[in-house]
């Protein structure tokens, strides 16, 4: 396939109508995708969806696939891949499955997303635990937020949960050495991967990371209700599978007596909905047709080229800081985030705002082209000079 971006745009159709810069919401749904959905839809409706050579030959083959794919993603084994419905799908099932004791402790940040905190607090409340949140600040560089992190992990701490990228700044986390101080205290550690998988490098080696949580929706351009878990193949062990159902056993007996599925698809549970698997499964063969190592460095200069455009607009700071992923944040004095964008919505441009601190986000990925951003850059004077 093509480098060329007007080209790759043609497989993006969203990206043709508007200038769409909102992936880290929800990624523009990849032409294969859609149309991978479409046949299976059709086959289904015509020939039934209960053909048991279908299920052999086609579902379970394309399904050991897409678990392929991801693997390579996460540079990890296919056994390590658990297939979910999205990321909080993942984070629920590491938060719930490790054997939790009253007085045990969580170590989180304030920029969570309630995909992952939300799993958290429920657990806490649940079994009696103690959750330190690390007080994240906007000037915050990489070393005060490991010392924020060493400050409240200790010797209680059985799980750090955090994001590999900020959904609010944009930030990329240390998670490799937040990592090596959970485990140094015997905690495991839970990434939220919903702003990094697909848009940044992943290799759950080099970080070290217990599990990580992505969706197929967002920077990967697949359908809803599509996602991963990677369970290191070592912390099997020690996560039990809170829900379980067909996929996830190997043998169960009249007594009740079960064995769970090889890996990590013990953490499956029910009937998928097959054509969001071969929707996801399309839209990741693109993406390794163009070379994943292709788009993550795309994804770099497109946002270095935006964070440039937005710093020449007078009046807006980039907090997000220099080590970037396909994020930017940033507040535009005398504009209120909300406002700003539902004006660009009237203009065809699409980012979002965040709250808490409120700032305007921007996403940019290797589908974007300089003409997106310069139409954002003009809209956002017309704004300022309102
Ligand atoms: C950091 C983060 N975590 C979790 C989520 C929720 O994602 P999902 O709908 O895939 O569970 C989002 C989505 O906006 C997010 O940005």
């Amino acid at each position: 396939m093509s480098h060329e971006i007007a080209e790759i745009r043609e497989h993006f159709p969203a990206t043709l109508t508007q200038a769409y810069l909102n992936t880290g919401s929800a990624g523009p749904l990849s032409r294969p995708a859609a149309e991978a959905i479409e046949i299976l839809n059709r086959r289904q409706l015509h020939e039934g969806r209960s053909n048991f050579s279908i299920y052999l030959d086609e579902y379970m083959p394309m399904q050991n696939r897409l678990r392929g794919q991801l693997a390579r993603l996460f540079n990890a084994d296919e056994d390590e891949i658990a297939l979910t419905l999205h990321t909080t799908n993942g984070m629920n099932i590491a938060t719930w499955g490790l054997r939790w004791q009253p007085g045990d402790e969580i170590v989180t940040d304030s920029h969570e997303h309630p995909g992952g905190l939300l799993p958290v607090y429920a657990v806490a409340r649940r079994f009696g635990l103690t959750v330190r949140v690390a007080q994240v600040a906007l000037s915050d560089d990489d070393e005060a937020l490991i010392e924020k992190f060493r400050r409240a992990i200790n010797a209680r701490t059985r799980l750090v949960s955090i994001s590999h990228v900020s959904w609010k700044t944009g930030a990329v986390l240390p998670v490799a050495e937040i990592t090596r101080i959970a485990h140094a205290h015997g905690a495991l550690v839970v990434v939220d991967g919903a702003q990094s998988g697909g848009a940044i490098p992943i290799d759950v080696q080099a970080l070290g990371v217990d599990f990580y949580a992505i969706p197929g929706q967002k920077w990967l351009c697949g359908p809803e209700g599509t996602g991963a878990l990677f369970v290191r193949r070592d912390r099997l062990a020690d996560l039990n599978p809170t829900f379980v159902g067909y996929p996830s056993h190997k043998a169960l007996d009249t007594e009740g007596n079960f064995l769970p599925a090889a890996g990590a698809k013990r953490f499956e549970m029910g009937t998928v909905y097959w054509p969001g698997i071969a929707g996801l499964h399309a839209s990741m063969s693109l993406r390794e047709e163009l070379d994943n190592g292709w788009i993550y460095n795309q994804i770099g200069q497109i946002t270095a080229t935006c964070r440039e455009m937005l710093e020449e607009i007078p009046g807006v700071v980039v907090v997000t800081p220099p080590a970037q992923s396909g994020l930017l944040s940033f507040q535009m004095e005398g504009v209120k985030p909300d406002e700003a964008v539902a004006k660009l919505v009237e203009q065809k441009i699409v980012i979002r705002s965040v709250h808490e601190p409120d700032l305007l986000r921007v996403s940019t990925s290797f589908y974007n082209d300089e003409a997106d951003i310069l139409r954002l850059r003009d809209a956002l004077e017309g704004i300022r000079s309102l």
